[in-house]
């Protein structure tokens, strides 16, 4: 649930900050060593973001991971208005503390901390999905009884694992596919060396899927407000180019019936044809592929309120 309509927003502004225009802020995480500029990452966004008249603020995003350290990370964020983040991935813990110390400097996150614990973790959005998904299962833990039961309830067969959040995509053999489920040990043993290479990142417990057999690179769709507003190809084949013939018609009404502000929904072709999503995620911290033009993501996001102002609209 989202923590304020956005006319309690607009309420809430008024007499807050004493800027005189206190409205729509970009969030980015700042540079380690020079933390008055941003992450070099994020640096073209919070370009375009000024340049299309929206306010950038930093975040220290060392102390936003540390415990208790959110107050700190968001210190030199001015008060008042409506925020959205760019950057790095953070726990849905975290984001529940960055979302608390934005709060009490009066600032709303476009995004509310269940909204974004729904689009970050599997069994968030699982359920809305499921018919357009590869079927998963999931455990609380990672102890070997939970992931047995998982295993049995999935059945026999090829299958992808991950946690909550991530795959270790990048260990495939190791870490991510099990090519026979009912080979419990094996199994296990994919489990365990995924367990060790997530380390503390392991998030919630383990994912298991189905292993469907895809044809086609993954596309990356930007959904604000439930409405696909941009398809590109998925960062880790930026050079690929994307496909304007991705049917979204089957998804389209089950991402728009999550209910959320920001996501992004990453989908491939099955070998039947069939376009189906691989995962959905919090769009605040998806990767924007380098053939991405900032000022797209930025443009969907807020809109350009120097081009509205100057026609004489009310932006934001
Ligand atoms: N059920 C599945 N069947 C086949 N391949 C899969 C399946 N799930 C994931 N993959 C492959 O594994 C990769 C990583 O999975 P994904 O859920 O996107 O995790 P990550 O968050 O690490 O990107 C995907 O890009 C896809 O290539
Ligand atoms: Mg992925």
């Amino acid at each position: 649930m989202r923590k304020a309509s956005s006319t309690n927003t607009k309420q809430m502004v008024v007499g807050w900050s004493g800027r005189e225009d206190a409205g729509m802020m970009l969030l980015i995480p700042s540079d380690v060593l020079r933390p008055r500029r941003p992450d070099e990452h994020f640096a073209p966004e919070a370009e375009a973001a000024r340049a299309a008249g929206i306010e950038v603020a930093l975040v220290d995003h060392d102390a936003l991971v540390a415990p208790e350290g959110a107050a700190r990370a968001v210190a030199r964020v001015p008060q008042g208005g409506e925020a959205v983040y760019r950057g790095w991935m953070v726990s849905a813990e975290r984001y529940a503390a960055f979302d608390a110390a934005l709060a009490r400097r009066g600032i709303t996150l476009r995004t509310g901390t269940e909204q974004f614990r729904r689009a970050h973790e599997l069994p968030g959005w699982y359920a809305d999905l499921r018919t357009v998904t590869p079927p998963s299962v999931w455990t609380a833990g990672d102890d070997r009884a939970g992931f047995d039961q998982a295993r049995a309830e999935l059945g026999a067969g090829p299958a992808v694992l991950r946690d909550h959040v991530k795959s270790m995509k990048h260990y495939w053999h190791e870490a991510a596919f099990i090519p026979e489920l009912a080979d419990a040990d094996a199994a296990w043993a994919v489990a365990t060396r995924f367990r060790e290479l997530r380390g503390d990142d392991m998030a919630g417990g383990f994912v298991l899927r189905r292993f469907e057999r895809f044809v086609s690179a993954e596309v990356r769709t930007w959904w604000v407000d439930g409405v696909c507003r941009l398809v590109t190809s998925h960062p880790d084949t930026p050079d690929r180019p994307s496909p304007d013939d991705v049917d979204l018609a089957p998804v389209e009404p089950l991402v728009a019936g999550l209910g959320l502000p920001f996501v992004t929904v990453d989908l491939a072709i099955r070998a039947d044809g069939v376009w189906r999503i691989i995962e959905l995620g919090d769009g605040q911290v998806s990767d924007r592929p380098r053939s991405m033009p900032p000022e797209a993501l930025i443009t969907v996001l807020f809109g350009n309120r120097r081009a509205a102002q100057s026609f004489g609209e009310v932006a934001g």
